[in-house]
């Protein structure tokens, strides 16, 4: 055998053992428990052949507790480049096998060199993550790691997309990095994310909690949304990872990718004229809505499961990749209330960050009123969605349905904070208030029966779309069945929209 024979003999073996990470028996460790490894997770999440792998045989370089005797090709992290759908991602992958997927300093510099990566060549980055945290052995080092990481993130934050996918523990300030970034989904049973973990919480307050209900994914999608998507398994979850990316630009720079669509630009939807409810109280179909004005009726929630009452996600229309925030009069009668609105205030800087258009649809009766959302600072947070819209300078495009009431009607993407084209229903009431607050409120003292009449009164002075229109503060008011064309068009003429906001250093959003 020649020295050349002999030296690609010896790569050739060297990668077969990193690629093995922690070992065979780990590996079945690992499935056991129902999870795959790194590699494993990135077959599936990049296009086949595409995967080009970095630092493959990195290594660490504590020397604590006996660790100059313990070395693993790679360190217990799969970073690279690959595609998905033909587009450019970069990628890292903690791997649970080699010390549980414990960050050392030189892992932290492997994950720091793909987000460089990712920043310099304006591409995405999809972190997979699954660590026990900190490497204990590497003390100071491997905090230190977070932090050039966290520095990162925030960097990127706004320039390219940044997609955190929770498949094992995520723990201590290791949550951080996924916190910081756009998305995070999490797997059910097998993920989870939280600051201390159960032994700690019992220890501090008392409280028995299992990993499950501290910080699993069906809570954090759903109570705390800290999580946009939870998913029933993880090949579902890097299914819906690659789905997100579909309807988002590469960078700050570029505009989503067209997806040319058969569903006609003119289709009209007779159902839509019948589908809003003649008593103002009762509920109807959003989703429903939703589906029939966007291509193909497709349309990919984020946070599902959490502020129910306001829906946001992807879709297109015409091809174009739109964010819908839309009322939810199903939950709550869609009321904005402080999760609703630090949900859609997020939503809605996305996309105004990555050159996505706004499709806004309002049945809103105002903001959720008590003690529990003025202590939760429904103000500050109400603000929250008011500042979104209103510093957007993508195109928006908005639909009132049927109620848009006093300040909700204005946070709700309305023309005076830069709405381009507001359209209303027929059904539409844009008003301070609904006719029996109002009613209440001019005419305390008077008779049920007087101010039946008076509230008879308001609506008919009030509660339609024409006092809007009157004034030019909508655009039009058109019928239901041709909203998909209407919605389009409005987009089309805004394709080249151009508008900035004053120069600054940075927002002082109302956090
Ligand atoms: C070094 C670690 C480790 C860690 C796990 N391992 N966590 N090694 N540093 N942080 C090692 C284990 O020793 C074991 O090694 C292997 O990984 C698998 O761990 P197991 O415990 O056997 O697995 P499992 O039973 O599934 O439990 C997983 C776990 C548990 C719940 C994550 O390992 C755990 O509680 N780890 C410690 C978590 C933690 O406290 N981390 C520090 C948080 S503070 P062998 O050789 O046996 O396979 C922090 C600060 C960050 O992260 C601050 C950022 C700003």
């Amino acid at each position: 055998m020649s020295i050349q024979t002999e030296n690609i003999q010896a790569l050739v073996e060297r990668r077969a053992t990193a690629r093995l990470g922690g070992g065979e028996k780990r590996i079945e460790a690992q499935h056991n428990k129902g999870k795959r490894t790194a590699r494993e997770r990135l077959a599936l999440l990049l296009d086949e052949g595409s995967f080009e792998e970095f630092d493959m045989f990195v290594r660490h370089r504590c020397t604590n507790f006996g660790m100059d005797a313990s070395h693993t090709d790679g360190d217990g992290v799969v970073t690279g480049r690959g595609t998905i759908d033909g587009r450019i991602v970069y990628v890292f992958a903690q791997d649970f096998t080699v010390n549980g997927g414990s960050l050392s300093k030189t892992m932290s510099e492997k994950i720091c060199k793909v987000m460089d990566m990712a920043v310099r060549s304006g591409a995405p980055l999809i972190g997979l993550n699954d660590s026990g945290g900190a490497r204990i052995q590497e003390g100071i080092d491997a905090l230190a790691g977070y932090g050039e990481i966290f520095e990162r993130n925030i960097l990127a934050s706004g320039v390219i997309p940044q997609i955190s996918g929770i498949f094992g523990p995520c723990a201590g300030g290791a949550v951080y990095s996924p916190a910081l970034t756009d998305f995070t989904l999490m797997v059910k049973n097998t993920s989870y994310m939280y600051l201390t973990g159960p032994a700690v919480v019992k220890q501090v307050t008392g409280e028995e909690v299992s990993h499950e209900e501290l910080g699993g994914a069906s809570v954090h999608a759903t109570k705390s949304g800290v999580a946009h998507f939870a998913a029933e398994t993880e090949e579902e979850g890097i299914a819906r990872i690659k789905e997100l990316l579909s309807y988002l630009p590469q960078n700050n720079l570029e505009t989503a990718p067209e997806v040319p669509t058969t569903d006609p630009v003119s289709r009209c939807d007779d159902s839509l004229n019948e589908i809003i409810p003649d008593n103002a109280n009762k509920s109807y179909d959003m989703y429903g809505v939703i589906r029939s004005i966007v291509d193909d009726g497709k349309f990919l929630e984020v946070h599902a499961d959490y502020a129910k009452n306001l829906i946001v996600g992807f879709a297109r229309m015409n091809g174009q990749s739109v964010g819908v925030v839309a009322n939810q009069p199903g939950v709550l009668a869609g009321v904005l209330d402080v999760n609703a609105s630090r949900k859609g205030a997020r939503f809605v800087r996305f996309c105004d960050a990555f050159n996505i258009p706004l499709v806004t649809l309002v049945d809103v009766p105002g903001f959720l009123c008590g003690t529990q959302q003025e202590y939760g600072a429904i103000i500050t947070n109400g603000a929250k969605l008011l500042y979104a819209y209103g510093e957007a300078t993508v195109p928006k495009v908005t639909v009132t349905l049927r109620k848009s009431f006093g300040g909700a009607h204005i946070v709700m993407s309305c023309k005076q904070l830069r709405g381009d084209v507001n359209y209303a229903w027929p059904s539409a009431s844009i008003a301070v208030m609904g006719a029996e607050g109002a009613v209440d409120v001019l005419y305390a003292s008077e008779t049920p029966e007087a101010k039946a009449e008076k509230i008879e009164e308001y609506n008919r002075l009030f509660c339609n779309p024409y006092q809007a229109a009157e004034k030019g503060y909508i655009e039009d008011v058109i019928e239901p069945r041709n909203t998909r064309f209407r919605v389009i068009r409005a987009l089309e003429s805004l394709r080249g929209k151009r508008q900035e906001v004053p120069a600054k250093k940075h927002d002082n959003l109302p956090l």
